[in-house]
C-alpha cells in the first residue's frame, strides 16, 4: 500500500458537489453526523442558502439536520477549494436524460474535471465518490478516465473511486439515506471500499447489507432495482384493469394477498396511476436504452414504459364519459407523489392535461406543488387555494395522488369522486368509484 493510502486511515472532511434535492440532504445527514462538509455547487443561491445553514430545496427534516450541524458545514462555488480542503469528493450532479433515454454525462463530466484539476495540487490519496444515476460503463469508460487525465494520477493509487448511488423517494429522502435497504459499493479498490464503509458507519441508524462489487455491476444494480419496482407498480395496475371487468373484483383485495407473499413483497404493489418523478421513468427508459444497444431484449421494461400511462388515460377518459361535455371537474394532487412539490412527470398533471384537453373546465389543487403545476401546467387552468375550494360546485373530482387531507373533505352526494389510492369509502363520497374494483362491489 502506497504512503498516501496509509496515511488516510478514515475520512473526516468531505466536499459534496452538487447541492440539490438529493445532494443537499447527503451533506446535512453526513454533517449532522460529525463530519466536515463543504458543498459545491454552480448556482449561487444553493451555495448561500448552504452557508447559512438554510435548506436549499423542500425536504421534510433537511432543516432540522442543518440545524444540527452548525460549525460543520459550509458551502463554495470554487470546487478546487472544496477539493483541497477534502478527503473525500462526493458528486451529486444532475445527469438529465437524453432524448434516445441514456444519461448526458455533461454536468458530471465538468465535475470530474474540476476535481480532477484540484487533485493534480493535492498530495495523498483523495476518495471519489459517484453517487448520480449513469448507464453502466459511464464511471470506467468516461468519468475516471477523465478523472485521471485532469490530475495527471492513477485510480486506485493516488485516488479511490467508489459507485454508489441512493435509494430515496423524495419527500422521505432522510429517512431513506439512515435506514437504507442495502447499501450499493462498486469500487475500484479495497481501500475505497472501506473508506466508504466506514463513512456508512458513522452515519447509518441500522446495519444494512452492504453490496460489494465491481463499478460496472454496481451501475447495472442501480438501474435494476429501480425498473423492477416499476414493474412491480405496472403489474398491480394491469391488475387494477382486469379486476374492473371482473364481477366482485377488487384489487385492493388481491394485491394485499399477493403481497403477503415474501417471494414477491408488499411494497409498490398498489393498484393506481402510473409511475412518474424524476427517477422512475428515465431509469426504466436508460436500462431500456442499454440493453438495445447491447442487443438484450429486455421486453418487461419496454411493456413497463410503455403501458405507464394508460391509467391516467383511462381514469381521464371515465371522468369525461362522467360530467359530459363543459362538465366541471376537479384534480387533486399534482406532486408525482406525496409530500414533495415535484411535479415532474406526474400524473395527476397529465390527467390534468387530458382533461382539458377534452373540453373540460379543469380546476386543479396540490397542498405543496401548486406553483411548478401551474409552469406546467400554464393558463387555462383554474388554480384552487385549498382542497375544500377545489372540489366545491365540481361534477368530478379526480383523487391523483394520495395526500392524507384528500381523505378528510366533505364530497357532495352527486360528485362523482374518481378515487386513483383507495383512500375513500362510500361513507366518505357517495358518488365513489374506485379504480380497480370490478361490478357488484
Ligand atoms: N432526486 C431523486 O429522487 C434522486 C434519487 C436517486 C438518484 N438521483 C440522482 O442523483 C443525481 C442528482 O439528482 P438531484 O435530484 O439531486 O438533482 P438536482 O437537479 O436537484 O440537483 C443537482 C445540483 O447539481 C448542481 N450542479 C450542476 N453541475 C454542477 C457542478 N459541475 N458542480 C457542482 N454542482 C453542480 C446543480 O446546480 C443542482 O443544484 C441525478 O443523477 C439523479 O438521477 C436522484
Amino acid at each position: 500500500m502506497n504512503k498516501a493510502v496509509e496515511e488516510l486511515a478514515a475520512v473526516e472532511n468531505i466536499s459534496v458537489h452538487g447541492l440539490g434535492k438529493l445532494g443537499s440532504v447527503v451533506a446535512g445527514t453526513l454533517a449532522s453526523r460529525g463530519f466536515n462538509v463543504i458543498g459545491v455547487d454552480v448556482s449561487a443561491i444553493s451555495v448561500e442558502k448552504v452557508a447559512r445553514r438554510e435548506a436549499p430545496v423542500l425536504e421534510p427534516g433537511l432543516q432540522e439536520l442543518f440545524d444540527l450541524s452548525e460549525g460543520r458545514i459550509g458551502a463554495t462555488l470554487d470546487g478546487r477549494e472544496a477539493v483541497l480542503a477534502s478527503d473525500a469528493s462526493l458528486l451529486v450532479v444532475p445527469t438529465p436524460s437524453d432524448g434516445d433515454g441514456s444519461y448526458s454525462l455533461r454536468f458530471a463530466l465538468n465535475a470530474c474535471s474540476e476535481i480532477g484539476r484540484a487533485l493534480r495540487e493535492k498530495d495523498g490519496y483523495h476518495l471519489v465518490v459517484m453517487k448520480s444515476t449513469v448507464l453502466p460503463g459511464a464511471c470506467e469508460g468516461e468519468l475516471i478516465p477523465r478523472l485521471e487525465q485532469e490530475s495527471g494520477k492513477r485510480c486506485g493509487e493516488d485516488f479511490g473511486f467508489v459507485y454508489n448511488p441512493e435509494f430515496i423517494a423524495l419527500g422521505n429522502v432522510v429517512r431513506n439515506l439512515l435506514y437504507p435497504d442495502m447499501v450499493l459499493v462498486g469500487a475500484s479498490d479495497e481501500v475505497a471500499a472501506r473508506l466508504v464503509e466506514g463513512i456508512y458507519e458513522r452515519v447509518l441508524e441500522t446495519e444494512p447489507p452492504l453490496e460489494h462489487m465491481n463499478i460496472v455491476n454496481a451501475e447495472l444494480a442501480k438501474l435494476a432495482v429501480n425498473t423492477y419496482v416499476t414493474m412491480k407498480i405496472t403489474y398491480a395496475n394491469s391488475l387494477a384493469r382486469l379486476c374492473e371487468k371482473l364481477p366482485g373484483g377488487d384489487v385492493d383485495v388481491v394485491t394485499r394477498a399477493l403481497g403477503r407473499d415474501t417471494r414477491i413483497g408488499a411494497k409498490y404493489l398498489k393498484g393506481g396511476l402510473g409511475f412518474g418523478g424524476p427517477c422512475f421513468p428515465r431509469d426504466n427508459r436508460a436500462l431500456l436504452f442499454q440493453a438495445r444497444k447491447l442487443g438484450a431484449p429486455f421486453q418487461l421494461a419496454e411493456a413497463t414504459d410503455a403501458t405507464n400511462e394508460d391509467p391516467a388515460r383511462h381514469v381521464a377518459h371515465m371522468a369525461c364519459d362522467a360530467v359530459g361535455e363543459g362538465g366541471r371537474v376537479a384534480v387533486l394532487g399534482l406532486s408525482y407523489k406525496p409530500d414533495t412539490p415535484v411535479v415532474e412527470r406526474s400524473q395527476g398533471v397529465f390527467v390534468a392535461k387530458l382533461l382539458k384537453q377534452s373540453g373540460l373546465e379543469v380546476t386543479v389543487y396540490d397542498p405543496m406543488a401548486l406553483e411548478g403545476a401551474r409552469a406546467e401546467l400554464g393558463d387555462g387552468f383554474k388554480y384552487a387555494e385549498s382542497s375544500d375550494a377545489a372540489i366545491e360546485g365540481k361534477d368530478a373530482v379526480v383523487l391523483a395522488t394520495p395526500w392524507p387531507e384528500f381523505a378528510k373533505l366533505g364530497y357532495q352526494a352527486e360528485q362523482v369522486v374518481f378515487d386513483c389510492w383507495g383512500v375513500l369509502t362510500r361513507e366518505q363520497a357517495p358518488g365513489l368509484v374506485r379504480l380497480g374494483v370490478g361490478p357488484g362491489r
